[in-house]
This record gives C-alpha cells, sequence and structure tokens, in this order.
C-alpha cells in the first residue's frame, strides 16, 4: 500500500467571496454589476455566519484539514481603516478549527481586493507594495496555530482577471468574463483573451517573496502559494511550443516557489499543446459543466510538473474537483484523482495533502452553476446538505487512503 506523508491532510477548500456573502467592499462586488447575463454573489452561501456549521460538517465526516481564506476588503474596507473585529472574526475561524481538530489551511488573497485598492492599480499598481506589506503584516497578529499559509491564490489566473479587468474598465470589453467558467468554453479564454501577461506574473511573484519573508519573520507557518496548474502536454513536433507556453501560463509562477515550504497544486483538466498553442477542449458528451475535457489523471500529470519545474518543493493539492451535476461523477473523479497521486507518492514525489475544491456548492465568479461542492447549500435557507461524496472522501480519510487500493487508476 502507499506511504503517505505523515499527517497527510484531508480536505476541502474555500474562498471568501465564493462562500461568505455581501463582500461589499471588495472589487469584485462591484465588477458583479458590470457583467450582462451573470448572477450577483449576494448573500453567497453565508459562511460568514456559519463557518462552524461548515467545518463541523467536514470534522464529523473525517476530514481533517479545511482550507479558508481571509478577506483583504474586510480586514482593510477603506486605505485608513483597518477592522479589529474582522480580525477577530478570521481569528475565531481559525479557534474553531483547531477546537475541532481541524487543521485550517490559510489564504491570504484569493482573487478579490480591497475596491478602493483596485482603484489605485491594485496588486500591479504604484501603492502595491506598501499596500501589500501592511495587509500582510496585520494579518500575521492573527495566525498563531496557523500551520499552512497561502499568500496568493492562483497568480497565474490573477494575471488574466487583472488583465479583464483593465480591458473592463478601459472599454475594451463590454462584458466580464469569468476565467473559470466562460474560459473553459470552447477556448473562448484562449482565443480571444490574452494569457496571463508575464509582467504582471512577475510582479505578483515580487509580492509573493515579500509575503513570505514576512510571514517567515512573524509567524511559525509553513509558507507557499497555488498554482493554476494546466497540466499542458506536447504534441509531437511542438516541444518548444509546449515549453514557451507552459513558462507563461504556469512555469514562471511555479520557478517563483522554487525554495518555499510547499506548493499548492490545482488541477481539473488538462489540455495539449500545438503549434497554434493550448488546443481548445473538443465538444464531448463527457465534458464537465463548464466544458472542460474530463480528465481526473490531470492531477497526475500537474503533480510531476510541479515538481520538475519548482526542482523538489513538497506539493500540497489545494484544489482539484469537478463541476457536475451528478455525484456519482464526482466520487469517480475523486477516486480517479486520488489514484494518480497515489502513483505519485509511489515514484517518490513528496505530497502532503488533498484538499478537495470544493466543500460547497458556491459562486463560481459570476454563475451558481457549475456545482463543484461536496455538500448542497440552499441559497434562501442556507441549509447544507452532505452528499454522499463528503462521506466517501471522509472514509478516504479515516483510513489515509485504504479504502482506494481497490480504487480504479486510470
Ligand atoms: C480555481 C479558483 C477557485 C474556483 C475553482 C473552480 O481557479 O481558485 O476559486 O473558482 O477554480
Amino acid at each position: 500500500m502507499t506511504k503517505l506523508a505523515e499527517g497527510f491532510l484531508w480536505g476541502a477548500s474555500t474562498a471568501p467571496h465564493q462562500i461568505e456573502g455581501n463582500n461589499l467592499n471588495s472589487d469584485f462586488w462591484r465588477l458583479e454589476g458590470r457583467m450582462p447575463g451573470s448572477s450577483y454573489s449576494g448573500d453567497a452561501c453565508d459562511s460568514y455566519h456559519r463557518y462552524r456549521e461548515d467545518m463541523q460538517l467536514s470534522a464529523d465526516a473525517g476530514l481533517t484539514a479545511y482550507r479558508f481564506g481571509i478577506e483583504w476588503a474586510r480586514i482593510q474596507p477603506r486605505p485608513d481603516l483597518w477592522s479589529n473585529a474582522e480580525l477577530a472574526h478570521y481569528r475565531r475561524m481559525i479557534e474553531t478549527a483547531l477546537e475541532l481538530g481541524i487543521t485550517p489551511v490559510v489564504t491570504l488573497q484569493h482573487f478579490t481586493l480591497p475596491a478602493w485598492f483596485a482603484d489605485e492599480g491594485g496588486m500591479t499598481g504604484p501603492t502595491a507594495l506598501e499596500r501589500w506589506r501592511a495587509y500582510i503584516e496585520r494579518v500575521s497578529t492573527i495566525l498563531d496555530g496557523v500551520e499552512w499559509l497561502i499568500t496568493i491564490n492562483e497568480p497565474n489566473m490573477l494575471a488574466i482577471m487583472t488583465g479583464l479587468a483593465e480591458m473592463v474598465t478601459s472599454g475594451k470589453l463590454d462584458e466580464w468574463v469569468s476565467p473559470t467558467v466562460e474560459g473553459e468554453r470552447a477556448g473562448s479564454l484562449v482565443s480571444s483573451l490574452p494569457a496571463p501577461d508575464p509582467a504582471i506574473g512577475s510582479a505578483l511573484v515580487v509580492l509573493h517573496r515579500e509575503a513570505v519573508d514576512i510571514l517567515h519573520a512573524r509567524t511559525a507557518a509553513k509558507v507557499g502559494w497555488s498554482i493554476a496548474n494546466q497540466a499542458l502536454t506536447a504534441t509531437p513536433g511542438n516541444e518548444q511550443q509546449f515549453a514557451d507556453v507552459s513558462y507563461v501560463w504556469e512555469d514562471l509562477y511555479l520557478l517563483g516557489s522554487r525554495g518555499d515550504d510547499f506548493v499548492g497544486v490545482q488541477s481539473y483538466t488538462s489540455q495539449p499543446v500545438d503549434a497554434k498553442g493550448i488546443v481548445p477542449h473538443p465538444p464531448h458528451p463527457d465534458n464537465t459543466l463548464t466544458g472542460a475535457a474530463y480528465r481526473p489523471d490531470a492531477l497526475g500529470i500537474a503533480l510531476r510538473h510541479a515538481w520538475e519545474i519548482t526542482e523538489g518543493v513538497p506539493l500540497l493539492v489545494t484544489e482539484n474537483g469537478i463541476p457536475t451535476a451528478s455525484d456519482e461523477r464526482r466520487i469517480e473523479y475523486i477516486t480517479g484523482a486520488l489514484g494518480v497521486l497515489l502513483d505519485a507518492v509511489d515514484e517518490g514525489l513528496d505530497v502532503r495533502g488533498y484538499l478537495h475544491w470544493s466543500l460547497l456548492d458556491n459562486y463560481e465568479w459570476g454563475h451558481w452553476e457549475p456545482t463543484f461542492g461536496l455538500i448542497a447549500v440552499d441559497r434562501d435557507t442556507f441549509e447544507r446538505t452532505p452528499k454522499p461524496s463528503l462521506g466517501w472522501l471522509g472514509e478516504v480519510a479515516r483510513t489515509h487512503g485504504a479504502s482506494l487500493t481497490t480504487g480504479v487508476r486510470p
């Protein structure tokens, strides 16, 4: 049987804007009004108030970790205003997780920014370094007992979103598109919208390195960031194109995590690269609700690529999941993904945990239809209904993966 690392984390992931509700001071809340055909986040899953229930459901199922984020827009709603009450709120979340025996994996920035900071130019603007430092320093005061910290979620996707937001503001694009939904469809993003701009990416690497230094000095946590791993593959004869595309889409960010305590691997699907670039997902009955190819094996490709480019930084799967209305399909997908994860561990890769995206059916950046959750949420009453996949993953956790040895490895 595959030997998993001591304390291997089994859990699920979330992001503040997607579950908390009423993130009124954030740039995304403001942007939502500018997306014809898309939905508001509104009350979301009301996890701002119901986080204990969410964590309790995870613990009851047998999961040992929970990834959640701290929302900068709540901590610093105005440039000259810090909220101690909001800091205390996130401190309570950390303490609740610890009390329930759940390891908190805490993200410090997950796509959203305070609206005023976005107006200053956000993560690539003239005040970025000073504002980011101040935020990280402030947050570091509540992180006692936190072992895992993610500075920035998916800087490569954030680079795309930054580029898109600039296009909306300057009138070059009249409606927002969500990189995780429309972006997956029929190659629309890759064909008509920019790839992550390496200049933005390089600026984000600088911010990440800065946060790593501050957090190492002030906390005992392991610090890393989490990458949207593309699991790209080269088609014959297109190895150079593959290397170039990989650099722009993810290697720049993986290189930026060399020497870190861990790197977060986030994998959903895989795409080949041909002479023209990334090949759009062809229509197929097995495609997921966002139009992406059904590829549970993508996680294995992603883990190996991250391991190779970072030169052996420990790997933590911080997101992996499938938007589907069928929970049986979800279990089948996770079985496949965990099968290739075990293969990677057998090969000698240092994998520290598996955090499924997502705990809850939540707000998918403009949309509610792609359901990724282990738990369904009634959007009017906020009642949580665990799906069979939650208990199933909890059983995998309780048996340290032993229940998987009879599972199918794709
Ligand atoms: C990732 C994001 C996460 C969620 C999933 C589906 O790109 O980090 O917030 O949207 O995709």
